[in-house]
């Protein structure tokens, strides 16, 4: 038998981070383990214990996190593992269990990960609510479609420096998309700016995009290079570009793209709708990949829906099944942008993790219904679901977590 309770010392915490590093190769250092710490605390590390040992552990970032129209609390699930001695044997459905329990308690209505496998999550009500996907675009096709003006000025920065420079450019994306959560200071210096050791000879590059006297866009990339018969194949690594406005962001695009001697140029994590595609005089030859980006659980149903904002203000009913969260389970009515309990006849049926999966306007009721996930049980209430949750811009989780 085992137990499953949250960690409360470095030791514990470092033995139960450890669970997903059975996987990801290496034994975590003490100097890695410190620096997690400083964006997990111990009591957000749950792990599970057999006769005193760690047989797996799964974390949770208190993440805000921006939904249509509104930032929420929200748990980032991340660092899951279960020791490869002891896998399934309902280890991480008890860790899923408390931590869902726990995550309730602190009344973070939502929770959100990334999942290494697609089959994983959706029993535990997480549902894909985010879509991404990645570039692998030939230094030969990388014109824009319109002739375009620069007019700022691109600089390099320091890490230092950037530490001040590159927030308030990230906090406008949260501002306009869903999907995005905030980097603490901790983060932005140990997860996002930090050059590991490995990377010291060959350090990734950052810059700003300096308009109107302001910093309007940042970039961070890497040059791998190599070279073939002679000449240059490298590959330029773009980890992030991100802009405050159209101009700013073609702008910055442009200055990458433009680098010399790479060959190809790759960009992960792209949602669909993003300007490169519409910037691209042959977006084509990008050769974009679609995946799952996000994957959302609602944990308070009420709260949830009554915590973003939608697009008209539309009445539905849905009636939710929540095996793992019992106290969602039951009739929701949405009306003007409020959830409340009701006994009205239902005109959706579904299990929460659909309902996750429709919540930031990346996948419309209409699709859950044609993959057989959403019973429709009044003539329209599709339609009329999505007429309400839809949402421009796609949610953009520009980092896995
Ligand atoms: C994935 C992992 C955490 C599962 O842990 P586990 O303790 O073996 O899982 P459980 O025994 O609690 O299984 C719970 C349920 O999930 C299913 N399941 C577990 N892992 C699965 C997988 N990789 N794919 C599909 N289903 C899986 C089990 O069959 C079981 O289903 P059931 O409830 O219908 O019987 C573990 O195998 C692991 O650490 N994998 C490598 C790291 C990883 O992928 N972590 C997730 C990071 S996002």
């Amino acid at each position: 038998m085992f137990e499953v309770r949250p960690t409360s010392s470095a030791e514990e915490f470092g033995r139960a981070v450890d669970a997903i590093g059975q996987y990801f190769g290496g034994p975590l250092t003490e100097e890695r383990i410190d620096r997690f710490r400083q964006v997990l605390p111990f009591d957000r590390m749950h792990a599970a214990f057999e006769d005193g040992a760690i047989i797996g552990g799964a974390g949770a970032f208190p993440f805000e996190f921006s939904v249509p129209g509104n930032v929420l609390r929200c748990g980032g699930i991340s660092v899951v593992g279960v020791y490869p001695t002891h896998r399934r044997r309902g280890v991480l459905r008890a860790m899923m269990d408390a931590q869902l329990r726990d995550i309730h308690e602190r009344e973070e209505p939502i929770a959100a990960l990334w999942a290494s496998e697609e089959t994983i999550y959706g029993r535990f009500g997480y549902g894909l609510a985010a879509w991404c996907g990645e570039i692998n675009l030939e230094r030969v096709w990388n014109a824009y479609a319109r002739p375009l003006e620069p007019r700022g000025r691109v600089r390099f920065v320091t890490p230092e420096e950037a530490a001040r420079l590159f927030p308030p450019v990230w906090d406008a994306l949260m501002r306009e998309r869903p999907g995005v959560f905030q980097r603490t200071k901790a983060w932005w210096e140990l997860r996002r700016l930090r050059i590991p050791d490995e990377e010291k000879a060959n350090p990734k590059h950052l810059a700003v995009l300096e308009l109107d006297g302001t910093v309007q866009a940042y970039a961070i990339y890497r040059q791998l290079p190599s070279f073939e018969d002679g000449s240059s194949n490298a590959r330029l690594e773009v980890s992030e570009v991100i802009g405050t406005t159209p101009q700013a962001t073609a702008e910055m695009w442009r200055f990458v793209l433009d680098i010399d001697w790479y060959a190809t140029l790759s960009c992960s994590l792209l949602p669909v709708d993003h300007a490169l595609f519409t910037l691209l005089a042959t977006p084509r030859r990008a050769r974009y990949r679609l995946g799952d980006s996000l994957w959302l659980r609602l944990v308070d149903v009420g709260a949830a829906l009554s915590g973003r904002e939608y697009a008209t203000d539309g009445s539905i009913v849905f009636d939710v099944h929540d095996a793992v969260c019992p106290w969602n389970a039951g009739r929701w009515k949405l009306d003007g942008g409020s959830a409340v309990r009701t006994d009205a006849t239902a005109d959706l049926a579904l299990d929460v993790g659909e309902l996750g999966s429709a919540y930031l306007g990346a996948v419309s009721f209409a699709q859950l219904r044609d993959g057989l996930q959403v019973e429709e049980l009044s003539d329209g209430a599709v339609e009329r679901a999505d007429a309400i949750f839809g949402w421009r811009p796609l949610p953009w989780c520009p980092e896995i977590f």
